[in-house]
């Protein structure tokens, strides 16, 4: 498998491992629409022009790079049905080299091979590929997750997208439009999905699924490559604690009404509720204390949770479990608490029908490739609400993701290479 195409996907990410680097935090910092992954659109588009690859960027700043038919006609028409396969180049603060980066590298990688075969005649195509970059894939700009395929998709209301507002203060309409887009044609778009027949997106996997003891063998090694199977049912909500701002110095202790207390409080409650209900994931990793000093008692602290089940009725009733507890938190401290809901996204079972090809396609090449649920989300889990999709999942020795530690051996980033052109050129 370490062929001349397959070690392509690593001189690939090679080329951008210095872009969008964080000193302070470690790993990566690119979030959409920054000079970091502004960097990094050009580089794909320039990757993919120089492989004669049609690009363009839509309404909703997804780009498409087209492998159109031999001899057809570069339209709409010619396009509807094709096979699709990408992911996204942002990343949340601090993150690895590969969460998004992997997927579009190795579908250019998949691509050279694929144009090979259909050279040599070994390849006669049915349809037509394109591989896409979805813009705000982790939400770490404007909060939620999967803007893009959302907007693609009607699953956000774009009037609501459009006034999502960065730290900065910026609008989502503020930022595309400095990035060429035009704010009234965001949203659903009926054209772009009908070009979608069947979506492919490879990922690196972000836990211990492909480590797992039920997966690994005598040496402790898993496979290199798992088919996507579940995405757990996930969501973002927003805790905002309003108290008496204050003087550090001059406010007695017992006259206090600290929200940073509340939320402190809650935050412990995050992680009981959750460890209680079997299979689920609570989090807050972002919290904002406002006016924010030192010597300042908050007027107010946001906090950001992360609430993740399997059964979506279950994830609803955790997040109303810890809202009461948080209530009751801030009354005793003389606070009040507002939950508003950011975002969610329903449990996803992938096709059947494509897992199937899918992982028959895999298993020519990695015969232990299993079938694995993620607690992750991705753009091919919205896309999956109105058309076939499907993952591929490479191995990560460090089952860490989000992370700086989030790693991808060079002979698994390969085997994910060859994996992911077998699989479209079944399907294609
Ligand atoms: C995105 O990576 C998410 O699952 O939060
Ligand atoms: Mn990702
Ligand atoms: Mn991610
Ligand atoms: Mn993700």
């Amino acid at each position: 498998m370490n062929n001349v195409h397959s070690q392509r996907v690593n001189s690939l990410l090679g080329a951008i491992e210095d872009i969008g680097r964080d000193a302070k935090r470690g790993g990566y910092s690119r979030p959409v629409y920054s000079a970091a992954e502004n960097t990094l659109r050009e580089w794909f588009i320039a990757e993919a022009t120089g492989r004669s690859l049609e690009v363009s960027t839509d309404a909703n700043g997804i780009i498409w790079a087209w492998w159109d038919l031999p001899g057809s006609a570069k339209n709409a028409a010619s396009r509807r049905g094709a096979l699709v396969t990408g992911s996204h180049l942002d990343s949340v603060p601090g993150g690895g080299a590969f969460d998004g980066p992997l997927g579009v590298a190795s579908a250019l990688a998949a691509y050279d091979q694929l144009a090979a075969r259909e050279a040599s005649g070994e390849l006669v195509r049915n349809r037509a590929m394109a591989i896409t970059v979805f813009p705000e894939e982790e939400g770490s700009r404007f909060g939620v997750a999967c803007l893009g395929s959302r907007l693609l998709t009607g699953a956000i209301d774009p009037v609501r997208a459009l006034n999502l507002r960065d730290e900065q203060g910026n609008t989502f309409a503020e930022v595309a439009t400095a990035h060429g887009l035009d704010p009234a044609r965001m949203g659903r778009d009926e054209t772009a999905l009908a070009q979608i027949g069947d979506f492919i997106e490879l990922h690196v996997e972000q836990g211990k699924g492909l480590n797992s003891e039920e997966h690994t063998d005598h040496a402790g090694r898993g496979p290199a490559i798992a088919v996507g199977d579940t995405i757990l049912g996930h969501g973002r909500w927003r805790l905002s604690f309003s108290g008496q701002g204050n003087h550090a110095g001059t406010t007695l202790m017992a006259d206090r009404s600290d929200p940073m207390i509340a939320a402190a409080q809650t935050i412990v409650a995050v992680r009981s509720i959750g460890s209680a209900q079997d299979n689920a994931r609570a989090t807050v990793g972002r919290l904002e204390p406002v006016p924010g000093g030192t010597n300042v008692i908050a007027s107010r602290v946001d906090l950001w949770l992360d609430v993740r089940h399997p059964e979506d009725a279950v994830t609803a009733m955790l997040v109303e479990k810890i809202h009461g507890q948080a209530q009751k938190l801030a009354a005793f401290e003389g606070c009040t608490v507002h939950l508003t809901e950011e975002s969610f996204s329903n449990t996803v079972h992938f096709d059947a029908g494509l897992t199937r090809s899918l992982a028959q396609s895999v298993r020519r090449l990695v015969p232990g490739a299993p079938l694995l649920p993620t607690g992750a989300g991705h753009d091919a889990g919205v896309l999956a609400a109105l058309v076939p999709s499907g993952m591929l999942y490479v191995r990560n020795p460090s089952g860490i993701s989000h992370s700086p530690q989030e790693y991808v051996e060079d002979d698994d980033a390969s085997a994910g290479v060859v994996a992911l052109a077998d699989a479209l050129e079944d399907l294609l």
